[in-house]
């Protein structure tokens, strides 16, 4: 099987992963942070590690201010709700995943008005348009890194300047970069970073994190044990506690320490660089395919390493079933939960077939996915 879907979710993992995943369950599987034995102890200080190795990867001063969850969607939902109130405005865009959009949409309902700023054709935003789209009540802007569709990577220094210019908190969906492009949360002035442990960071699935670089007011709607403050009936007020209320998900932190530990080794550069040279080869194979059509930005260095494509008007899903029936080959085909930005590129009705690298895919298997693509193109 040749895997060209980790934009869903990376596979294969280092060793180190699954490693540490088997070790956290067979060796200290106790419960972390509910009691002073030696196997609570144990989970507990691989906890604190990941999260002191998330501060460092994306340069948060404070380990105390990463809040494990369990994958992106949660993080995002924990920030969306949990900062905005009926009468409050947030920005986000067509790019969107419905991660972002859907509560977003949801808090409609509750009097959180939305803009939607439209992309353009190749997935990228011009930052002015969401500078334009900004209002007295504007607190949260939203946006994603790297487009789950197109690629495209968004300019986010430029909105992290413009949030801080206006005093609005920048919420980064980095579900799509976290682990490939360099995220500096200071330096960029994100103050809410989202990422899925189970992509880029090459954790288990089940794991994400977000990491606060802000002073906002976040609410929580989830209360419950956390170990600390146990005589109290409230939830405790302090990070990362405030979040993170009942027993963790110590065998997927592990793993996502592991993950994180091969990332900081390799650098995200090298593991960009290598997805980037695996990208242009794709391209490169199909490029002159006047059957093909490739979507998303058309230099390199606007893309990270997913590559949609359509034959003709053949439908997505049949294009994906042939390939992996006939080919062996794992893509993802259809919407990729990201309605508006089908619409943005055109391609709402058909979907598109995605290909999405990870840092153990090989040059060989994206000359055989692209030399399977023309000949599906003959048939
Ligand atoms: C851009 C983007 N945001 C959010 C998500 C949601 O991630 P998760 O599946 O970890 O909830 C995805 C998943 O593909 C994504 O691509």
């Amino acid at each position: 099987m040749i895997y060209l879907d980790n934009a869903a979710t990376t596979f294969p993992k280092p060793k180190s992963v699954y490693d540490n995943v088997m070790k956290a369950m067979k060796e200290y599987g106790a419960n972390p942070g509910r009691g002073s034995h030696a196997m609570a102890m144990k989970g507990a200080k691989i906890i604190y590690e990941t999260r002191e190795l998330l501060a460092e990867l994306f340069n948060l001063e404070d380990p105390m201010n990463v809040i494990f969850t369990s994958n992106a969607t949660d993080s995002l939902n924990i920030a969306i709700k949990g900062i905005l109130k009926p009468g409050d405005h947030v920005i986000t865009t067509t790019m969107e995943h419905n991660s972002v959009l859907r509560p977003i949409k949801e808090l409609e309902k509750y009097g959180v008005e939305n803009t939607i700023v439209l992309c353009k054709v190749d997935g990228s935003i011009d930052v002015v348009d969401i500078e334009n789209a900004i209002k007295n009540n504007t607190k949260l802007i939203v946006t994603t890194h790297a487009s789950n569709l197109t690629g495209t990577i968004f300019p986010i220094e430029k909105i992290g300047a413009i949030c801080k210019k206006h005093n609005i908190t920048y919420l980064l969906d980095a579900a799509q970069s976290a682990g490939v492009l360099d995220i500096d949360v200071q330096k960029n002035n994100i103050g809410i970073l989202s990422v899925p442990g189970h992509k880029g960071l090459l954790g288990p699935q089940g794991t994400g994190a977000l990491l606060i670089n802000s002073d906002i007011v976040i609410d929580t709607i989830k209360q419950g044990g956390t170990g600390s403050e146990s005589s109290s009936l409230y939830q405790p007020n302090f990070y990362p506690d405030k979040f993170e209320a009942g027993t963790h998900n110590l065998p997927g932190i592990a793993g996502l320490n592991a993950g994180i530990k091969y990332i900081l080794n390799e650098g995200t550069k090298s593991i960009y660089s290598h997805e980037k040279e695996l990208i242009d080869t794709f391209i490169k194979e199909i490029r002159n395919n006047k059957k093909i059509s490739i979507y998303g930005p058309e230099s390199l260095e606007n893309r990270c390493g997913v590559v949609p494509i359509n034959i003709f008007d053949m439908d997505s899903s049949e294009v994906a079933y042939i390939l992996d029936s006939k080919y062996n080959i794992a893509i993802r085909s259809g919407l990729h939960c990201a309605p508006l930005a089908h619409k943005t590129i055109g391609t709402e009705k058909i979907g598109a077939v995605r290909f999405s690298v990870g840092p153990f895919n090989k040059k060989t298997e994206v000359i055989i996915a692209a030399k399977a693509l023309n000949e599906i193109s003959n048939m």
